[in-house]
C-alpha cells in the first residue's frame, strides 16, 4: 500500500459483518487496523485472514469509561486515520473522544433514525408493528446515535417476521450503505452543514430502497 493512501480503522464488538463488507469493498482507503473492545470478537479473525492488524482494547481492563477512551484514542492515534468507522462496537464514546477526531467517526446504526435510538431496534420495531425499518450511517456526536445523516436503506417488515429475519433483511442493506458512505466520505463528496449532510456532485438513485442525497 502507498504512503499517501488514505487511513481508516475500524472499530468492533463482535462478528463483523459489516466490517468484512468494508474489507471487501473496493474502498480508496486502507484498513490500517482493526480494533475491539471485546478479545474474543469473531471479526478479529476475519480481519487477520485479510491480513489487517488487529487491537483489543479491553474494556473491563479499565475502571472507568474515560480511562478505555483515552487508551482506545491512544491505540488509534497510532494509525493516524482519516476516518475512524464504527462497526458494530457496542461502547458509547466519551465526548473527549469525539473532540479528538472531530467529523471523522462514522457509526452504522441498525434503524431509520431517529427512530429507536440505543439496542433492540428490531425487537422494538416488530413489537410497534412498523412496516418500514431500516439502518443510517452517521456521523458520530456526543450525542447519542443523534449525528447527522449520511445515508439510509428502508426495508419491508413482513407480517411472519421475527427479531432474526428482520434483522437479517436490515444487516443486507448495512452492508451496502456502510461502504458506499465511506466511499463518499473518501471522495470528499460529504459536506457538513448546519448539522446536515450534503452530497455533493451527481447522485442518482442507486435503489429505491437508498434514500436520495441531493447536493
Ligand atoms: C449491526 O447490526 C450494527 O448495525 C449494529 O450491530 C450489528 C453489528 O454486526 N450496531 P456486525 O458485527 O457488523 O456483524
Amino acid at each position: 500500500m502507498s504512503h499517501d493512501m488514505k487511513r481508516l480503522v475500524i472499530l468492533i464488538s463482535g462478528r463483523g459483518s459489516n466490517m468484512q463488507a468494508l474489507l471487501e469493498a473496493r474502498l480508496p482507503a486502507q484498513v490500517s487496523a482493526v480494533i475491539s473492545n471485546e478479545p474474543s470478537a469473531k471479526g478479529l479473525e476475519i480481519a487477520r485472514g485479510f491480513g489487517v492488524p488487529t487491537r483489543v482494547v479491553h474494556h473491563r481492563d479499565f475502571a472507568e469509561r474515560g480511562a478505555f477512551d483515552r487508551a482506545l484514542m491512544e491505540a488509534i492515534g497510532e494509525y493516524d486515520p482519516h476516518l475512524v468507522i464504527l462497526a458494530g462496537f457496542m461502547r458509547i464514546l466519551t465526548p473527549a473522544f469525539l473532540a479528538r477526531f472531530e467529523g471523522k467517526v462514522i457509526n452504522i446504526h441498525p434503524s431509520l433514525l431517529p427512530a429507536y435510538q440505543g439496542v433492540d431496534t428490531h425487537r422494538r420495531a416488530l413489537r410497534d408493528g412498523v412496516k418500514i425499518h431500516g439502518c443510517t450511517v452517521h456521523f458520530v456526536t456526543p450525542d447519542l446515535d443523534s449525528g447527522p445523516i449520511i445515508v439510509q436503506a428502508a426495508v419491508p417488515v413482513l407480517q411472519q417476521d421475527t427479531e432474526q429475519t428482520l434483522a437479517a433483511r436490515v444487516l443486507e442493506q448495512e452492508h451496502r450503505v456502510l461502504p458506499q458512505a465511506v466511499r463518499w466520505f473518501f471522495d470528499g463528496r460529504l459536506q457538513l452543514a448546519d448539522n446536515q449532510v450534503r452530497l455533493a456532485g451527481e447522485c442518482r438513485y442507486p435503489d429505491p430502497i437508498i434514500s436520495p442525497l441531493t447536493a
